[in-house]
């Protein structure tokens, strides 16, 4: 991880979570610096004082909803103004809407595609130029269900395959600049993502007790495991790959 102690991370969704993780992983492994984007300021001053606790190193907190393209064109220019580049575009931020076609409405389609896709696709746009100068590295958080049909969230599920081809359409566009763009598919993360599936906490407790028994590894994926796998593909030891997504499901993909 020698690599990584002079890099700039930006990390939208830092503070709850997978994001929130990530960051934390990253300031106990590494010297990178980090911007952590979020809307809810009270948890993202929380998650960056933690950070800052653990390397020494003051991220910087950017209080933004990544689906106002007045945000998004402010959170990539705070973070070039205050760090001077970014090298790794972490594309984490998300939501889940539930429903299938007989039974959502276009505000859930709506409002997850433009979190999970379009705003993805807006900051991604805004970072590249700043990535092509560092030969930097995008990782988009897709999820198993981009890639696995299933009936409970269909908006989501489509955000989710739409964002693993354009990862990999911008990784064949960026190759030639030197950035490599790579996605990873999380299985089931005990987050506060649930929160917006409309259980009782009774409910969600039956709800999360079935989809860890019903993974192969029997546990939940844990989000220092994704952090581990950002690290490795932000690194050099990644340098030959590009435009791959990979699998972190505790083996659900089997079934
Ligand atoms: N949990 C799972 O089982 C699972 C599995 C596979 C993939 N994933 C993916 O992992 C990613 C992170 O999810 P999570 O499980 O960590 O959920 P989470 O705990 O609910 O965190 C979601 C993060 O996204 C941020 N966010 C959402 N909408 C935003 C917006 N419009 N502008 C700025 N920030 C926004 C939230 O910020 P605020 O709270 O500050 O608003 C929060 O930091 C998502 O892309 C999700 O699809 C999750």
């Amino acid at each position: 991880m020698e690599d990584l102690k002079e890099k700039v991370f930006l990390i939208t969704g830092a503070s709850s979570g997978i994001g929130a993780g990530i960051a934390i992983y990253l300031s106990k492994k590494t010297t990178a610096k980090l911007a952590l984007v979020g809307r809810q300021e009270k948890n993202l001053k929380r998650i960056s004082l933690y950070c800052e606790k653990s390397s020494g190193l003051t991220p910087l907190a950017i209080i933004a909803d990544i689906t106002e393209d007045s945000d998004a064109e402010r959170v990539v220019n705070e973070a070039v103004e205050h760090f001077g580049k970014i090298d790794v575009l972490i594309n984490n931020a998300g939501v889940i809407g539930m429903g299938g076609i007989k039974n959502s409405e276009m505000e859930i389609y709506d409002k997850v595609m433009n979190t999970n896709m379009r705003s993805v696709y807006h900051l991604t746009k805004l970072a590249t130029p700043h990535l092509i100068e560092t030969k930097g590295a995008i990782i988009n958080i897709s999820c198993i269900a981009g890639s696995r049909p299933s009936t409970m969230a269909l908006a989501y599920n489509i955000s989710k395959a739409a964002l693993e081809h354009f990862t990999k359409c911008v990784a064949l566009e960026l190759a030639p600049d030197g950035v490599r763009v790579n996605s990873i598919s999380p299985g089931f993360v005990n987050s506060n993502l649930l929160k917006d599936i409309g259980l009782s906490a009774d409910q969600l407790e039956i709800f999360v007790k079935n989809v860890v028994g019903n993974m192969p590894l029997k546990k939940a994926v844990e989000n220092g495991e994704i952090a581990a796998l950002i690290a490795f593909l932000a690194s050099d030891s990644a340098k030959s790959i590009t435009g791959s997504n990979y699998v972190i499901d505790g083996g659900s993909m089997l079934r």
